[in-house]
């Protein structure tokens, strides 16, 4: 394992509150297999995990899932996050949250609320969500949630059933007065790895769709911030993963196992710590899996002799494995990794195929 060098301070923790989830959209990042109900993590731990990252210097804490609505306890445990001084905000898939929860969340103090649209037209969105009605019930809660003040952010999961829609998703949000946008490419991890030729698009509609965002950018500059995150397989260079491995942020699954990103798990041989056993300042400095790939050291040719090597930090583990079996390599969506023609061959894979739904059983 790589040597713990040098090691910063985190700002962001992504909280799973629960794999349930009523929707099945089959690029979900969440494992394919997901953790039971009986062993979720209660709210007096989360309590206790929210004091212990602010005091490990993390400002933000996302409440996420699966949906996390599907918690009772949801309301307490924002405001346990806000007692704990983390801005806090909500991801929810829009369904099976009322407006009357998203009230009483308001007054327990939530700072913001992260809602995904799965396309413009209602029956393609209900059809990728794999639940009829989804589409309304999320216009529903994004409308609420801008009523009672909250900054919105629209999340957009582009892939090959709605590529083609993005300048119409754009409208959406902004008639939903979203303060934010941020438009994903699919990345090809847990579920959507299941799904990847399903999802994928052709390479002349990515490269229109980046042309377009492009445009919207400017269109709508000053009215609506418009993020966007790069398609992977389409890319010359890869993304600096979760800002490099164990460096910015932490992932505590439902069951409180800690991760250095969503995917980690799908690395065999990393022992992942929980925190039910150890602190989550010990989990952080110490803990096998945040070592493992820390720093830049580890990394093989070309990153060892490449400029770029603190900018991506070689890319991705999780995708450098998946694509290589070997999660040290450079990732190989880089065009310099010697296994990029594995990533342009499986660009080429697209198939009309029924989606593989993310479901709990
Ligand atoms: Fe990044 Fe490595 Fe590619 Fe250089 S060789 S651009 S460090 S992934
Ligand atoms: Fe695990 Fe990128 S998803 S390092």
């Amino acid at each position: 394992m790589a040597q713990a060098q040098p090691l910063h301070t985190p700002i962001g923790l992504l909280a799973e509150l629960t794999h349930r989830c009523p929707l099945g959209c089959p690029y979900c990042s969440n494992p394919l297999a997901l953790e039971p109900r009986d062993d979720e993590l209660d709210a007096a731990t989360w309590a206790r995990v929210f004091k212990e990252a602010a005091a490990l210097g993390v400002l933000q804490v996302h409440l996420s899932g699966g949906e996390p609505g599907a918690r009772r306890d949801l309301v307490d445990i924002a405001a346990h996050a806000r007692e704990a001084g983390l801005y806090t905000n909500l991801i929810t898939s829009g369904v099976g949250i009322i407006t009357r929860t998203m009230r009483d969340l308001w007054e327990a103090g939530l700072d913001h609320v992260q809602v995904s649209i799965q396309d413009s037209d209602a029956v393609s969105a209900d059809h990728i969500a794999g639940y009829r009605g989804a589409f309304q019930r999320k216009l529903a809660l994004a409308a609420e949630a801008v009523r009672l003040g909250l900054p919105l952010t629209v999340n957009l999961v582009v892939h090959r059933a709605n590529i083609e829609r993005i300048g119409a998703m754009v409208d959406l949000a902004l008639k939903l007065n979203a303060a934010r946008i941020e438009i994903a490419h699919v990345q090809y991890y847990g579920w959507a790895l299941k799904n990847r030729a399903a999802l994928m698009p052709e390479r002349k509609q990515v490269d229109r769709a980046v042309l377009e965002v492009e445009a919207l950018r400017e269109k709508h500059r000053g009215r609506i911030v418009i993020d966007a995150v790069v398609p992977d397989y389409h890319a010359r260079f890869p993304k600096p993963c979760v800002g490099g491995w164990g460096r910015r942020s932490l992932n505590v699954t439902p069951t409180g196992r800690v991760l250095p990103c969503h995917a980690a798990e799908t690395i065999p041989g990393i022992e992942f710590w929980n925190v039910r056993d150890r602190s989550l300042s010990e989990i952080w400095t110490s803990s096998p899996a945040f070592n493992a790939f820390r720093g830049t050291d580890f990394l093989p040719d070309p990153c060892r002799s490449c400029d770029r090597r603190e900018v991506d930090f070689g890319g991705c583990r999780c995708q450098a494995y998946a694509l290589t079996g070997d999660a040290r390599a450079t990732d190989p969506v880089c065009h310099l990794s010697p296994h990029h023609q594995k990533v342009a061959a499986l660009a080429q894979q697209t198939a009309d195929e029924p989606y593989a739904y993310r479901r709990m059983s």
